[in-house]
């Protein structure tokens, strides 16, 4: 069996981890699972390692504070690494990716590097979310594709598997980005470095407890950075070009 580590960044999940630990663990036995906590003061961290303490499957990285998703998913990925998992699945703790879509995630048909559970793909969706969240997706989505030329339909998507040996291959140490653009950050990554990247359609529920840690600030980040890299990706294409003559 393929050694698969999921990995459920949290601040402030006290009230959703709990059932996505259990339904992620019942809907593909085998997996471990690791929490990376930003010390959430509603406690959520001090659950984790309760749970952690009766199950082998569960284990916690607890960071001081709140330093955003990218920076807990890194710290994720180097635990990860260094004990030798294959496979290494994002996931949120909100219930909104859905435990019953892993295995669509996972057995994603092809080779693939990165396997992205996608709701903008044919038979993707979103459940309860407002006119303003959908906009904001599918607007950033199709920015996304326009700068950085990449063609993946949900590229901002959290819910993810990438192969070990693709995120060996990537300089993680020099991802600076600290929100959701992340996500961004690590499809161009590993579709720049020739990595294959697939899609799966899965359906995304708006979560029932707690609040979403979408800020302007994490949106700010977002547009700058891509428009960033998206001038910096021309202004090498056109040197180049040059190069060529
Ligand atoms: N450790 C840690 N530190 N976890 C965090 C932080 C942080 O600074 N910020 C958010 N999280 C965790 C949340 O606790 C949750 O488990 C997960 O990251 C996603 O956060 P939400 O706040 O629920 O995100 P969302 O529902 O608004 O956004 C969704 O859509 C984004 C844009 O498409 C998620 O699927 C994101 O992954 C996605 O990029
Ligand atoms: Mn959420």
């Amino acid at each position: 069996m393929t050694r698969t580590l999921v990995i459920i960044p949290t601040y402030n999940e006290r009230e959703s981890l709990p059932l996505q630990v259990d339904a992620v663990l019942a809907a593909r036995p085998g997996v471990d699972i690791l929490v990376v906590d930003d010390a959430s003061p509603d406690g959520t961290g001090e659950w984790a390692d309760a749970r952690a303490g009766q199950d082998a499957h569960v284990s916690v990285l607890h960071r001081p504070g709140k330093q955003g998703l990218g920076a807990a998913y890194l710290a994720g990925f180097a635990w990860g690494l260094d004990r030798d998992y294959e496979v290494l699945v994002e996931m949120d703790a909100d219930g909104s990716h859905r435990a019953e879509d892993l295995s669509r995630v996972l057995d994603a048909p092809g080779a693939w590097d990165l396997a992205i559970g996608s709701r903008w793909v044919p038979g993707g969706s979103v459940e309860n979310w407002p006119a303003h969240r959908r906009l904001l997706s599918t607007g950033a989505n199709r920015y996304v594709r326009a700068m950085l030329g990449i063609s993946v339909r949900d590229s901002t998507a959290g819910f993810r598997a990438y192969r070990a040996s693709a995120l060996r291959g990537l300089d993680l140490d020099g991802v600076e980005s600290q929100g959701y653009c992340f996500q961004i950050d690590m499809a161009w990554r590993v579709a720049r470095a020739g990595g294959t990247v697939v899609e799966v359609p899965i359906t995304f529920v708006e979560r029932e407890h707690g609040t979403s840690k979408m800020s302007g600030a994490i949106i700010r980040e977002a547009l700058v950075k891509v428009t960033v890299w998206g001038i910096r990706e021309r202004a090498t294409q056109v040197r180049r070009a040059f190069r060529r003559r």
